[in-house]
């Protein structure tokens, strides 16, 4: 018999609930035993709940119970997340969780803990809620040199955008929206501000590259910078505006970043919309691939979650990943970093006076006084310098 413990009866600790015991027959037959869920530790009383009998309220009646093989943590945020990952984990108990902020913060230490202890640390949801990524990642695709991840890794935000963009909702009704459907972080500033986004591309980066970045070091811009006229000039253009978390090799050090991109229409990004999340991962063997799928949400995270305990308990014999800190010597300079630009600027006058600063430009539009377009590929420090020259109202990178 495999018995697990969930911690936190929430969104994703009541799918993984839900998960098990509707597919129990299947799960049972992949990994060749019974699987019973013993405790679910909750602050709160679930008296209507089915699970009701198995809800405690103290985590070391979990630690201390030796039939206990597997945690699924599903509590969010870092601590005490961490804190009873990381106790579990010492007493040789494998963990799984969907928690993305413990993930980039402390899954280096996590890592090393669960294999010096004999257990395993497995974190498939931390990233594209649904989507089968970071494994395909660190094992499908370990053949090749990674050059680039450009992810949209939040459901919450791309939700909102296309709400805005294609139903023309407002910001607050669009975040409403996707509080009650399940989507957001407690704090959707932690959605809006990139910061959910910003953890997630760093645990693809880890996966990637081996090595985990401290992700207050990665710059990151949120969406609330987004105007309705910048969505409707990239869209003249043949762009769409999302959120992007990109991570790449610049002559072996890793670039890390999150921000607003317009993304060309003939990327398949573009046409990534709703909650779904999409990662474009490029190989130096392979080339493009492409992960889509639900993002955020009950019972898509629920999936991952519980495929990582299938994992353990039906092939026990794999390792865990090992990752080393990053150091500021691993990261590329951010001033040397090369993109195209979208630009808008007002008081322009005219596109003559625009083509004195930046001489190469395309993409021109004008719309009620601001002229918008879109640069040659420059290093950001010369940008910087170029666009102190001009009214610029708003900017972004181009993907
Ligand atoms: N708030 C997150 C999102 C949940 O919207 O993507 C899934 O990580």
């Amino acid at each position: 018999m495999t018995n697990i413990a969930i911690l936190g009866f929430g969104v994703v600790g009541s799918g993984i609930a839900d998960v098990i015991t509707q597919n129990q027959e299947s799960i049972e037959k992949k990994i060749g035993d019974k699987i019973n869920i013993k405790y679910i530790l909750d602050l709160r009383e679930f008296p209507d709940s089915p699970f009701a009998d198995k809800i405690v309220h103290d985590f070391n009646i979990i630690l201390n119970d030796d039939e206990v093989s597997i945690v699924a943590e599903a509590m969010g945020g870092l601590h005490p997340a961490a804190d009873f990952s990381e106790a579990a984990l010492k007493k040789g108990k494998s963990v799984v969780t969907s928690n993305k902020h413990v993930v980039a913060e402390v899954g280096d230490m996590l890592l090393k803990t669960a294999e010096e202890n004999g257990a395993r640390y497995l974190f498939e949801a931390s990233v594209g809620g649904g989507i089968p990524v970071l494994r395909p990642l660190g094992t499908c695709l370990a053949a090749n040199k990674i050059n680039s991840i450009n992810g949209i890794l939040n459901g919450t935000t791309n939700y909102i955008l296309t709400q805005m963009i294609d139903f023309g909702k407002t910001f607050e009704v669009a975040l409403k929206e996707a509080q009650q459907k399940g989507y957001a972080e407690a704090n959707p500033s932690a959605d809006v501000d990139g910061i959910d986004a910003c953890r997630k591309i760093c645990i693809l980066a880890a996966i990637a590259y081996g090595k985990l970045i401290d992700p207050a070091k990665v710059s990151t811009t949120g969406i609330s910078n987004i105007r309705l006229e910048d969505v409707k000039n990239a869209a003249d253009s043949g762009y769409a505006i999302k959120l992007i978390g990109q991570a790449k090799d610049v002559d072996g050090k890793m670039a890390v970043s999150v921000s607003p991109r317009l993304v060309p229409y003939d990327n398949l990004l573009a046409k990534v919309d709703d909650v779904f999340n999409g990662v474009l991962i490029n190989g130096n063997a392979v080339d493009d691939v492409l992960f889509i799928g639900r993002g955020a949400g009950k019972m898509p995270t629920a999936s991952a979650v519980v495929a990582d305990i299938v994992d353990i308990a039906g092939r026990p014999e794999l390792k865990n990943q090992i990752w080393e800190k990053a150091t500021d010597d691993d990261l590329a300079p951010a001033e040397e970093n090369v993109s195209r630009y979208y630009v808008c600027v007002k008081n322009a006058l005219n596109e003559e006076n625009v083509k004195k600063v930046f001489s190469d430009i395309s993409s021109i539009t004008l719309r009620d006084g601001e002229l918008s377009f879109i640069t040659q590929p420059l290093k950001k420090k010369v940008f910087d310098e170029m666009a102190s020259k001009l009214d610029v109202v708003s900017w972004f990178e181009v993907l």
